[in-house]
């Protein structure tokens, strides 16, 4: 489907509640499933990637109550499913999951399927297939892409040392660990999202967190838990990046989390326009211990490009598109490296940005770990969102500044993470129509 943008003819304003947490809703679906007891979820992320966790766990024999994003799980008694579980353009879904379920006793023996759609086919599975193998797992994958088939067997603890700092690897690790004799640890060469180290205690398990690592004993079995997810930072950033290039905007979003593992798109935004995103934490969810607060936002005069240094990438992953789309409008050229992982998101994020943005009239020179991205004019145009989420919603924001109308095509991908994205565009101001 294709999205038209109008250019902005005024200030954006209002203040709207992004939604759900998308890495706190996989995990409380994905724990309240294997959990014994009912789980109850206020605030889960209605979302295509977050609904294949929860419709995995409900294939696995959890039962599902659902009232929006009111969610009650009653887990605790896998069995095999009848058909192959699909986490579509799921990469959290089927690492989690593929590492939960490896070793889940009470599925010893049986033979389970995860797959999902072109793009997830096409990411790196091996990461994760590797480290779990040396517990004792036994999946199998075609060059290391899904779908993984997995024959569910006995797993012993082991210490792993990870090459990339990714909450994915580390998470589907811990959570075979669960299931594991013994203990397993997970050392990182830096810091990574840890709202899995979060969120078990609430479930009853015990992650044991160290300096550059952190552990778990097994077996553990999940006891049901009450989660409150936050508004996800990662949809937020959509909108702060809105209000930072319209002109004269003034807007408030919240409450938001703001775990500290997430905050390297508060740092890049502080450095391109100092002092115009404040952020400030009031209060802790109710479960999952996560800083939870309200961002304010004011245009500043012009953004300003900057060099974003190689330890703040782990820390924004997922903002990288938005990121280069704000850096489309700076002044300067900014410039992003040691972020070659950018290449098997949901896309090619630095191929697919480079491209579009050029359609656009910006000049980007790609380089295998990073972009230089030439802030200047913004033309209108005809654009493709590549079959990536963020992307689509890169580019809608990134129109509001352009010298015409810019359609998107293919910007139906945003439902895999953020439904209401064009509706939340337009509270604030903004003209955005489905054509
Ligand atoms: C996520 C971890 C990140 C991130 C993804 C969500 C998670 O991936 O890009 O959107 O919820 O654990 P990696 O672990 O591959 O860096």
């Amino acid at each position: 489907m294709r999205l038209q943008v109008e250019p902005a003819s005024a200030a954006l304003g209002g203040r709207v509640q992004p939604p759900g947490d998308k890495s706190v809703s996989h995990r409380a679906a994905l724990f309240g499933g294997l959990a014994e007891g009912t789980t109850r979820i206020h605030g889960f992320l209605e979302a295509e990637d977050t609904l294949a966790t929860l419709h995995a766990m409900q294939a696995l024999g959890a039962e599902v109550r659902r009232d929006g994003g009111e969610i009650e799980i009653r887990g605790g008694e896998l069995r095999a499913p009848e058909t192959v579980l699909d986490l579509g353009n799921a990469g959290t879904g089927i690492r989690l999951l593929a590492g939960a379920l490896a070793g889940h006793r009470s599925l010893i023996g049986q033979r389970l399927v995860l797959t999902g759609d072109a793009s997830l086919q096409k990411r790196p599975m091996g990461r994760i297939i590797r480290p779990l193998a040396r517990m004792g797992a036994q999946i199998e994958a075609d060059q290391g892409r899904a779908p993984l088939t997995v024959r569910v067997s006995t797993l012993h603890g082991c210490e792993h040392e990870l090459e990339i700092a990714s909450a994915q690897v580390k998470s589907a690790i811990l959570l075979a660990g669960l299931q594991a004799d013994g203990r397993t640890s997970v050392i990182e060469p830096g810091p990574s999202r840890d709202h899995t180290e979060r969120l078990l205690p609430a479930f009853g398990a015990q992650p044991e967190r160290f300096d550059g690592g952190v552990a778990v004993s097994g077996p553990v079995t999940l006891q049901a838990a009450e989660v409150t997810v936050p508004g996800d930072l990662s949809s937020a950033a959509f909108l702060v990046a809105a209000a930072l290039l319209v002109p004269d905007s003034a807007i408030e979003l919240g409450p938001v989390g703001l775990n500290p593992t997430r905050d390297g798109f508060l740092r890049i935004v502080e450095a391109m326009a100092p002092g115009r995103v404040q952020s400030a934490i009031d209060s802790q969810a109710s479960a999952g211990d996560e800083p939870v607060g309200t961002l304010t936002v004011r245009a500043p005069d012009r953004l300003q490009a900057i060099d974003i240094p190689a330890d703040w990438v782990p820390l924004a992953i997922d903002e990288f598109p938005i990121v280069m789309a704000m850096a489309a409008a700076a002044e300067g050229v900014t410039r992003i490296r040691g972020a070659a992982e950018l290449r098997v998101k949901e896309s090619d994020r630095l191929a697919v940005m480079a491209e579009q943005l050029g359609r656009l009239g910006v000049r980007v020179d790609e380089y295998p770990d990073g972009a230089d991205v030439y802030g200047g004019a913004v033309n209108g145009g005809v654009v493709d969102a590549g079959g990536d989420h963020r992307i689509a919603m890169s580019l809608a924001v990134l129109a509001l500044v352009a010298n015409g109308p810019v359609a998107i095509d293919g910007a139906e991908w945003i439902r895999t993470s953020y439904p209401g994205f064009v509706d939340d565009l337009a509270a604030l101001g903004a003209r955005a129509v489905w054509a």
